[in-house]
């Protein structure tokens, strides 16, 4: 307990912090980084050490609590050697909110992608970054989460500064759901769920309000994809729901859900799309199509990605304002 009382609540039952804020008489403020559904999140500085961190916090009070869940994932996907992970550093409550602090990353992969031309990636980028999402997503489901909210603005790289340009990690544990029981069992499917998520990536399961499980964040995963490999999703204009549902339905007796794409996505969606809830993915088969791809299109792994010196859109990157608070990013809808 801090005790400390001198914040402000904004509108939404959230507290406002302001440059200059000490929290804990040890971090101290710097500035707003995001907002999204559930709090926001500032980076701050350790007065002892200097260093930078991120510190995400939630009302006290909101009926919502998500931040035990980022605590218990992060934590659990560290111990268990999580490869695309953010350190907790330190965590606390007071009377008007609970805060995480954790290491600092850098630009969201939402962010480095739309300063790209086009939108999108270069193709070795996107399949390496693609590859690198994955990765962190098979890890979660390794220790029984599904992530249930994948999403280029939920992914990050680290900071240049710590020589981690090269590291995509993954962010946001809000929407996370335990998928196995005590035991390791998978849970009994609920018979209905509600929608949770954000349109443009939700799976069709989630459209239909059934239980997610494992395939579902594979689903998400390839929408992620399309739009870091081509620059948006074919729906990326329809406004509705259920239109966005139907869209991504008639996609795939069109076609048109690999269309543009290199040859190896039409499997990977085949292959994602005939999973069942209760199956383990074979993550190594995606792995090995997009490896099997970017041979093809003369990529290598060690290549520069588009934001490193030397990488194909270096300077548009470069451009990028540093991180900080944008109102109109897209925050998910949620109805528990
Ligand atoms: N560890 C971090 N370092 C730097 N920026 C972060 C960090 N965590 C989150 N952010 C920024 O804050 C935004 C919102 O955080 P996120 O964890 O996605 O929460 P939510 O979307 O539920 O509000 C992210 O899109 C990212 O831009
Ligand atoms: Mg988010």
């Amino acid at each position: 307990m801090c005790g400390c009382v001198n914040f402000e609540m904004g509108d939404e039952g959230l507290p406002t912090l302001n440059p200059g804020d000490m929290i804990k008489q040890q971090y101290m403020v710097n500035k707003k980084l995001g907002e999204g559904g559930f709090g926001a999140v500032y980076m701050v500085q350790d007065a002892k050490t200097g260093q930078k961190h991120a510190m995400k916090v939630e009302g006290a009070k909101d009926p919502i609590q998500v931040l035990k869940m980022e605590v218990v994932v992060l934590t659990e996907c560290m111990q268990r050697g999580g490869r695309h992970v953010c350190k907790i550093i330190d965590r606390g409550r007071n009377n008007i909110f609970n805060y995480v602090i954790m290491t600092l990353v850098g630009q969201s992969l939402q962010d480095l992608r739309k300063a790209c031309p086009g939108g999108k990636f270069s193709m070795g980028t996107a399949l390496c970054a693609g590859i690198q999402c994955l990765e962190a997503i098979e890890d979660m489901h390794q220790i029984g989460y599904l992530h249930r909210d994948v999403k280029p603005g939920n992914f990050a790289i680290g900071r240049e500064e710590n020589g981690e340009q090269r590291k995509v990690i993954i962010l946001d544990f809000g929407l996370a759901r335990k998928y196995l029981n005590a035991r390791g069992q998978i849970r009994t499917p609920r018979s209905a769920a509600g929608f949770r998520g954000t349109v443009r990536y939700a799976p069709l399961n989630c459209h239909h309000s059934r239980e997610l499980s494992r395939k579902d964040d594979l689903e998400t995963w390839y929408y992620q994809q399309l739009e870091i490999t081509l620059g948006k999703v074919p729906w990326a204009n329809v406004g509705d729901k259920d239109e966005v549902m139907r869209y991504k339905e008639n996609a795939r007796r069109t076609g048109e859900i690999s269309r543009d794409c290199p040859q190896q996505f039409a499997p990977i969606i085949q292959y994602i799309d005939g999973l069942k809830y209760w199956d383990a993915p074979d993550y190594n088969y995606i792995y090995g199509l997009l490896r099997q791809c970017m041979q093809q299109r003369q990529c290598r792994e060690q290549d520069p990605y588009d934001w490193e010196k030397g990488g194909q859109h270096r300077n548009q990157t470069q451009m990028l304002p540093a991180p900080g608070y944008n109102p109109h990013a897209g925050a998910p809808i949620v109805n528990f």
